[in-house]
């Protein structure tokens, strides 16, 4: 049985197997709804975009700094690290708040996936000021 799951997750997700960041994809089937509304009302699921159209403006240096907040877990253990090598990975996704999910896919355990968030999570990418000028929590529920 195990052996079949991971196979399928080989089949399916072929990075994600391999990495603790998973992409957005793969948390679709058992969180339709927040997928969807993710995908209708946050500019945050289309993050990319904006640095795609600065790409041939800046130095490959600053281009690495935008990826530090336009996309899912850069710099991290298993997270974005080129369009090439992980294009499931190069908006800001689910993951960006609730933290990597690759166990909690496996496992469907809520207790490998952050449910509480507070504005720290926010903070390297948002600064205080703007969170507070948003007030964090209707901010918070804007997410999906
Ligand atoms: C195979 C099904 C499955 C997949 C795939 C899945 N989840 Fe879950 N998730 C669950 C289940 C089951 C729960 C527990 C629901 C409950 O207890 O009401 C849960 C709970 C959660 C919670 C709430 C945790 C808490 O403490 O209350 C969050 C947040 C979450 N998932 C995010 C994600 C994200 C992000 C992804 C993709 C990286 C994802 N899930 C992928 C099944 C899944
Ligand atoms: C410290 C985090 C951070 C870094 C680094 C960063 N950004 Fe952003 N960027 C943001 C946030 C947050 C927003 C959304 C601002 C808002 O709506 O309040 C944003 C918004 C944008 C937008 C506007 C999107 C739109 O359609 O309105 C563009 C374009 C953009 N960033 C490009 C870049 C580029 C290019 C770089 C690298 C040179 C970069 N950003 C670096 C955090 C960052
Ligand atoms: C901008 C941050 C952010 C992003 C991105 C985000 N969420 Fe959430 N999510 C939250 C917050 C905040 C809560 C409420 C937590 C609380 O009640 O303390 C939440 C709650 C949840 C829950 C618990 C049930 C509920 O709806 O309250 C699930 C499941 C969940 N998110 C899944 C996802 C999935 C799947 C994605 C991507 C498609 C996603 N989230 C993207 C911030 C985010
Ligand atoms: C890894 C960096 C990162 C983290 C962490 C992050 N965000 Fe964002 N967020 C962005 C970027 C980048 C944008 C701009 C997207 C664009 O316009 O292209 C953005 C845009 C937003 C927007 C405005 C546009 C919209 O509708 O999505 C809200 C609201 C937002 N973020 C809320 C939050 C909250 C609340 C948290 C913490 C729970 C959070 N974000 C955590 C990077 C991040």
């Amino acid at each position: 049985m195990k052996f079949f799951l991971t196979v399928l997750l080989v089949l399916f997700f072929p990075l994600a197997a391999f990495s603790d960041y998973v992409g957005i994809e793969a948390c679709k089937p058992c969180h339709q709804k927040q997928y969807e509304n993710f995908i209708k009302f946050s500019r945050m699921s289309n993050s990319f975009i904006g640095v795609e159209k600065m790409k041939n403006k800046i130095t490959p240096e600053e281009l690495k700094g935008c990826y530090e907040c336009h996309t899912t877990g850069y710099g991290k253990k298993g997270g974005f690290v080129s369009v090439d090598k992980t294009p499931h990975l190069k908006n800001t996704g689910c993951e960006v708040c609730h933290g990597p999910g690759k166990k909690h896919v496996e496992t469907k355990k809520p207790q490998y996936i952050k449910g509480k968030l507070t504005p720290k999570i926010c903070e390297p990418c948002h600064t205080e000021e703007r969170i507070r000028t948003f007030r964090f929590r209707p901010l918070l529920r804007g997410a999906h």
